[in-house]
C-alpha cells in the first residue's frame, strides 16, 4: 500500500509538506507512516492523493476536517505535569507571587500556548492555587489552553490522565489536586482546578491568533516546547502573536533555549537560576517604549532555604538541621538523595547539588543519583552534563530505558526530533524485551505502561 514519502519533489508530500509549513509554521516531514495515513485519508474521500491535496490546498469547508486529521497526524503531544522542575518552582516562588501583588485576583489572565493535551494548563492552574492560597482558582477561565491540534484539546477538556503524564510530578500533588477519573487508574484534577481552566483552539501563526486570545491581557504566556517544532521562518510570527497578548509587565516562558537569539526588543530578558524570563516592558499610555535591558537582568541568587522561609515550614525540619551532618558524608546514597530531591523542590539547586554530587562520590554507580544530576544539569541549561550522566546509566546499565527516554527528551529540547525518534525506538526495543510488570527508573511505571504511552 503506497504512501506518500516516496514522492519526488514537488509531488504531493513537497505540496503538502510546504502547506503545513506555510500555514502552522511545522517544521514538518511525512515519514513514511504518516505517508500512509495520508494517503488512507485521501482514499477515504475517494480521491488520488494530487487532488485530495489541490483540495486542501484550495481550502473551504470540505476540506478543513481533513485539514484537522493532518495538523492532528503532524503535531507532536508530548507533555506531562509539572514538566521541567526548576520553572515550575521559578513560577511558583517568584512569578505568580509577583503577578498576584501586582493585580487583583479576579483580573488575572495567563496562558498555555500550545497546551497539547492540557497538563501544562492544570499545572499552571494549581500552581496559581497555591501562589493565592486556596484551594481552588474561584474565577472561571483564568488559564486559558490553546492548541491547533483539536483532538489534544477534547482530551484536555476530558481532562483524564494516566501515570504518564505525572512522570514528575510528587506524590503530595497527586494526593492534594487530583481525585481517581472515570476511567480506571486514571487520575482529574479536581473541579475546583478544572474550573478556573478553558481551552479553545488557537493557531499560533494566524494573524488573528491575538484577537481570539485577547491583545494586552495576558499576564503570563507560556509557550514551552512548542517553538522547537516550526520552521525558523515562523518563529517571528508566532513570538510577535504571544507578546502582542502580554499585558506590560507580563511575562513570558519558554522552554530553555527556545528564545535564545530571537528575542524582540520589546521584551527584556531576566535570567533567573532556574530559566530565563522574558518580560514586556511597561509604557505610559503613549508614550514611545522605553529602550530594553542593554544586557540580561540577573535574578537574585537563587532562592536559598533562608530566602523562602514560609516554604520550608511545610517541608520535614531536617533539612536545617542535618546538612552539615549531611554533606560530611555521614548517610547512605539513597539518603543523600532524598536530602537532594527535598532541596530541588524547595529550590534550593545549589545544595541539590552538592548533595547529589557527595551522593556519586560515595557510589559512582548510583544510578538514582545520575538520573537527579542529570535532571538538575538540565534545570540549570547545563546539556552536555545531563547527556553525560545519561550516558554513563546506560553504560552501567546497558538496558536502561529510562535513559533512551531522557536523552530523547533532551533532543527534543534541543530541536532534534529524528534523534530523538531514534532514542524513543532504542527505549520501545529494550521495554518490548523485558517482563511487563517491570518497573522502570526513574518513572516508577512499568514496561507495558510505558510502551503504552509511547507506541511509535
Ligand atoms: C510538545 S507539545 C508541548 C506541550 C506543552 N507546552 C509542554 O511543554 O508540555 C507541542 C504542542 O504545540 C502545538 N503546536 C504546534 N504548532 C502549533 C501552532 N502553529 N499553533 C498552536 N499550537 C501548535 C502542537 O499541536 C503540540 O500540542
Amino acid at each position: 500500500m503506497g504512501g506518500v514519502s516516496s514522492e519526488s519533489a514537488g509531488g504531493p508530500a513537497d505540496r503538502l509538506e510546504a502547506l503545513i509549513r506555510g500555514r502552522v509554521g511545522l517544521r514538518a516531514r511525512i515519514d513514511a507512516l504518516a505517508g500512509q495515513e495520508l494517503a488512507r485519508l485521501a482514499r477515504a474521500r475517494g480521491l488520488g492523493l494530487a487532488e485530495w491535496v489541490d483540495r486542501l490546498e484550495g481550502g473551504g469547508l470540505e476540506a478543513a476536517a481533513d485539514w484537522d486529521a493532518v495538523v492532528n497526524l503532524m503535531t507532536v503531544q508530548e507533555s506531562s505535569f509539572f514538566r521541567d522542575r526548576g520553572q515550575m518552582d521559578l513560577l511558583r516562588q517568584r512569578i505568580l507571587p509577583e503577578i498576584l501583588r501586582r493585580t487583583s485576583p479576579s483580573a488575572i489572565r495567563l496562558w498555555s500556548a500550545g497546551c497539547a493535551t492540557g497538563e501544562e494548563a492544570y499545572t499552571l492552574a494549581i500552581l496559581l492555587a497555591e501562589a493565592s492560597g486556596g484551594e481552588s482558582l474561584g474565577q472561571p477561565e483564568v488559564i486559558l489552553g490553546t492548541d491547533v491540534n483539536g483532538v489534544a484539546l477534547e482530551k484536555a477538556r476530558r481532562a483524564l490522565y494516566t501515570a504518564w503524564s505525572f512522570r514528575s510530578v510528587d506524590q503530595s500533588i497527586t494526593d492534594r489536586w487530583f481525585e481517581p477519573g472515570q476511567l480506571p487508574g486514571s487520575l482529574q484534577p479536581l473541579p475546583g482546578v478544572r474550573h478556573g481552566v478553558r481551552f479553545q483552539q488557537v493557531n499560533l501563526m494566524d494573524p488573528q491568533a491575538p484577537d481570539q486570545v485577547g491583545r494586552a491581557t495576558r499576564d503570563l504566556v507560556l509557550c514551552r516546547n512548542v517553538l522547537v517544532h516550526l520552521e525558523e521562518e515562523a518563529v517571528p510570527t508566532v513570538v510577535a502573536n504571544l507578546v502582542a497578548c502580554l499585558r506590560p509587565g507580563g511575562c513570558l516562558v519558554s522552554a530553555h533555549g527556545e528564545l535564545r537569539g530571537r528575542v524582540p526588543s520589546r521584551l527584556a530578558v531576566e535570567v533567573h537560576a532556574q530559566s530565563v524570563v522574558y518580560r514586556l516592558l511597561e509604557a505610559p499610555p503613549g508614550a514611545p517604549l522605553p529602550r530594553p535591558a542593554a544586557r540580561p537582568i540577573l535574578s537574585a541568587r537563587p532562592p536559598t532555604l533562608e530566602a523562602h522561609p514560609p516554604t520550608l515550614q511545610a517541608h520535614p525540619p531536617t533539612l536545617q538541621a542535618r546538612p552539615a551532618a549531611l554533606l560530611q558524608g555521614l548517610s547512605p546514597p539513597g539518603d543523600l538523595l532524598d536530602q537532594a530531591r527535598e532541596c530541588g523542590d524547595l529550590g534550593d539547586y545549589t545544595r541539590a547539588q552538592a548533595l547529589c554530587s557527595k551522593a556519586l562520590e560515595q557510589d559512582p554507580t548510583h544510578l538514582p543519583a545520575h538520573f537527579l544530576a542529570a535532571q538538575l544539569a538540565e534545570s540549570r541549561g547545563d546539556r552536555n552534563e545531563a547527556f553525560a550522566h545519561l550516558r554513563r546509566i546506560l553504560y552501567l546499565e546497558p538496558d536502561s530505558a529510562g535513559a533512551c527516554l531522557e536523552m530523547a527528551a533532551l533532543h527534543d529540547a534541543q530541536s532534534e526530533p529524528e534523534d530523538a525518534e531514534r532514542l524513543r525506538g532504542s527505549a520501545r526495543q529494550l521495554l518490548r524485551q523485558m517482563p511487563a510488570d517491570r518497573l522502570v527508573s526513574p518513572y516508577d511505571m512499568s514496561a507495558r505502561e510505558i510502551l503504552g504511552e509511547i507506541q511509535g
